[in-house]
């Protein structure tokens, strides 16, 4: 008997078949004899019928264990499952591994009951996609049990009604009267029935942060990782699958996402049969809770996305639901203020007239925000010392930030500040106070970076006496906006705080005391924006997206280098997500010089701002300035608000092209970048997405104008600048390097 509790969750009773279907996406799994639960299918939304069992494959195979004497057909190793444990059949890596007080690690969750919700929890003390009406979203919770442990483990699956995405997340509950060890606990696992895919990675390292990287899956593992207590510029936590013959516009691709901030695991295995297990949640390494009696535990949140229409397609599932339902509060809908940031004009070195000027030009360009970074505080005139002591440094600032913050509202612009709340130098009055207070194992030495120690943010007085400092200076100057940086990474992890057996849980502790100190900081102060940052993009993923609604994607701000790495972080996170700024020529980090134009442009699809002192600008630049806030302050709720299309990819062409299509189809923005001069190179022309093939829009760019129906445009594709020679003419002559051009394609009426 098929009961349908609600219109997304549809369960088998007799069966015990779970199905997850909102219409265009499908989730089946179901409770096997022994009761373990099985992975059925996830892909493309199937017809509701009445059994799917015909999908569960066993055989007799040589050299397996099986679970039950007398039977030769079942065995976990040739089942696939969705949450498995080790050491009762399966030989591949677990999604859990518990340690009992006899030093035991085996555990088997059988099936107890299930129940499905109207909606989504919150998760406790995590970030977390979340709905605003209950009908957004349905969850099945299943809750299964190990009887020896008295283990509780709940699984919680959601679908949405509006993205093709389902979070999942687990808890476990310990009913029995001994502590346990969770030594592994992913956010989810799930075994596909081929392995015909690629993965596909964002990887890298400071200043090139997430490029595409696309492998074909072999027998064995495939992972990206970070043991750092960051995301990490190295790997990003998020893995896709895509098949061989998947392009950007279509082809099947499915993407997982932590919503996580810490150490993390994404990993895919093949087996012997060709059975993928994907797995993502905390990393194992390093890991291990003490769960007490009574006690339980939440895993962060993970996101799958299944599209059938290519990369494109998945992101811009990802960008609806993290832009909609993952930001939250009083910045998620609306537009971002342009800024100004002082760092790459000034580094440390600055008084406040300085501040004033500099601002004072910005205001001249209709800039809304100057941030003040790095500097401002202690003793701070280089990266010695300085980190712990927030408190205006009087000898640069006299009137300190209360001051300073007013007089920068006196000119009409709003006024921001960086903090870099986790870390503290030694030469400070801070740590001369709580020289306890880092991370540090005792007895050994401990290792720098940046001359620079990391707050032990597993405790909650440290937490506190940050907050404090920080609260004291936002409720007394006239803050609109912090850039909350994270300079280095974790190591010689251990707190003094917590007994010899907690040790495994400081690197998850510490990420729980950053969140719960951005959450105070929300709560008391609701309009604040904050924009993340860890030596740029260190630690950008959609775990700090809950709560700083963009993030600085690169410490690196050439344009040419941005193409690539905003191209990569646009497979995951939305445009509006993306701290994007014009810096000045030649450029601090490659010393190209780029024209001020391709800056802009590039700039355009992110959160828009400048890195520069416009007071060295000329005037013809300055006028360009101008146009380009006007520009964007006209483009940038269409903009954050729009679909997204890759179109040409700077890793494989000399070209790197991307489209934002208002939802309606009737207004597109096209950035055409080419990264090096061409000689008498073909015609080009560029296939547009996401238009209505039926109507007429009008193409205009600096030398373009031209009529065309959306099919053309979609099918043909627009015509390129470049007629003759291949070149972008801008009839200047000179270095044809770094051109970009910008098309505006706007519905029109009649032919
Ligand atoms: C980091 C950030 C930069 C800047 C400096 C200041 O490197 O990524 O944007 O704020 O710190 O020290």
């Amino acid at each position: 008997k098929i009961k349908e509790r609600m219109r997304m969750i549809i369960v088998n009773e007799q069966e015990k078949v779970f199905h997850l279907n909102n219409g265009r996406i499908s989730y089946l799994f179901y409770v096997m004899e022994s009761g373990q639960l099985g992975h059925l299918y996830f892909g493309k939304a199937l017809t509701q019928k009445g059994s799917y069992l015909h999908m569960v494959e066993k055989a007799h195979r040589p050299m397996t264990t099986y679970i039950t004497e007398g039977d030769l057909y079942t065995s976990y190793e040739h089942l696939r499952q969705e949450y498995p444990c080790y050491g009762t059949s399966d030989y591949r890596y677990p999604a859990m591994e518990i340690q009992g007080g006899d030093g035991s690690r085996i555990c088997k969750l059988e099936y107890q009951r299930y129940r499905i919700i109207n909606g989504k929890k919150p998760l406790p003390g995590l970030p977390a996609t979340y709905v605003e009406d209950e009908s957004e979203a349905s969850t099945v919770e299943i809750v299964m049990r190990d009887s020896k442990y008295a283990l509780e483990v709940v699984f919680s699956y959601s679908i949405f009604r509006d993205f093709d995405a389902i979070a999942r997340s687990v808890q476990l509950v310990n009913h029995g009267k001994e502590a346990l060890l969770v030594n592994r606990a992913m956010s989810m696992s799930i075994d596909f029935p081929d392995a015909a895919f690629q993965s596909v990675q964002l990887s890298g390292a400071w200043a090139r942060e997430r490029y595409v990287h696309v492998r074909d899956l072999q027998p064995g593992i495939t992972a990206v990782s970070s043991m750092r207590g960051n995301s990490s510029h190295q790997h990003n936590p998020f893995l896709a699958l895509k098949r061989k013959n998947t392009t950007e516009q279509s082809g099947e691709a499915y993407g997982f996402s932590l919503i996580y901030s810490g150490n993390f695991l994404a990993q895919a295995e093949v087996d012997n049969y060709q059975v993928l297990r994907v797995m993502l949640g905390i990393n194992p390494f390093g890991f291990q809770w003490k769960l007490d009696a009574a006690a339980n535990f939440t895993t962060p949140e993970a996101v799958m996305v299944y599209s059938n229409a290519g990369l494109n397609g998945m992101s811009q599932q990802f960008h609806r639901l993290y832009r909609n339902r993952l930001v939250r509060g009083y910045w998620r809908d609306r537009e971002r203020p342009v800024l100004i940031n002082n760092w790459e004009a000034t580094q440390f070195d600055y008084v406040e007239e300085d501040l004033i000027r500099f601002a004072a030009k910005a205001k001249e360009c209709d800039i809304e925000l100057f941030v003040l970074d790095d500097g401002w505080f202690g003793a701070r005139n280089d990266d010695k010392c300085g980190l712990g002591d927030w408190k205006a440094n009087t000898q640069k600032l006299p009137n300190g930030i209360e001051g300073l913050s007013k007089r920068i509202e006196a000119l009409g612009m709003k006024f921001g500040l960086w903090f870099e709340p986790e870390m503290v130098n030694k030469d400070s009055d801070f740590f001369r106070m709580h020289p306890d207070y880092i991370i540090a194992t005792p007895e050994r030495s401990v290792s720098h970076g940046r001359n620079q120690f990391v707050l032990d943010f597993s405790r909650r007085e440290v937490v506190d006496a940050i907050y404090e400092q920080m609260y004291a200076l936002l409720s007394k100057a006239k803050i609109s906006y912090i850039k909350w940086d994270m300079n280095r990474s974790i190591s010689e992890c251990y707190s003094k705080a917590y007994h010899s057996d907690q040790q495994g849980e400081i690197f998850h502790r510490y990420i729980l005391g950053v969140y719960d100190l951005h959450e105070r900081l929300i709560q008391a102060f609701p309009s604040l924006l904050i924009e993340s940052c860890a030596s740029g993009g260190g630690r950008f993923d959609a775990g700090m997206l809950y709560y700083a609604p963009q993030g600085w994607v690169s410490d690196d701000s050439d344009a040419i280098e941005r193409l690539k790495i905003q191209y990569g972080t646009s497979l995951v996170y939305p445009l509006s997500c993306m701290g994007a700024h014009v810096s000045a020529c030649p450029n601090e980090q490659v010393g190209r010089q780029t024209p001020l134009e391709t800056r802009g442009n590039v700039a355009f699809t992110g959160a828009f701002g400048y890195e520069l002192d416009l007071n060295k600008l000329s005037v013809n630049e300055i006028e360009t300035v101008k146009k380009q806030v006007a520009f964007y302050k006209e483009n940038r709720n269409f903009i954050a608000k729009s679909d997204f299309y890759r179109l040409c990819s700077p890793f494989e062409t000399n070209f790197a092209a991307w489209e934002a299509v208002a939802p309606d189809g009737k207004r597109a923005l096209v950035t055409v970048t080419r990264i090096l001069s061409e000689i008498n190179g073909p015609y080009r022309r560029l296939p547009l997405c996401g238009l209505l093939p039926e109507q007429q829009y009008h193409i205009k760019s600096q030398y373009l104008s031209y009529n065309a129906y959306g099919d053309e445009l979609m099918q043909y594709g627009m015509i390129l600048e470049d007629k003759s020679s291949g070149q972008i003419i801008d009839g200047s002559g000179g270095c044809q390097d770094f051109r970009s051009v910008l098309y505006e394609i706007t519905a029109v009426q009649g032919c």
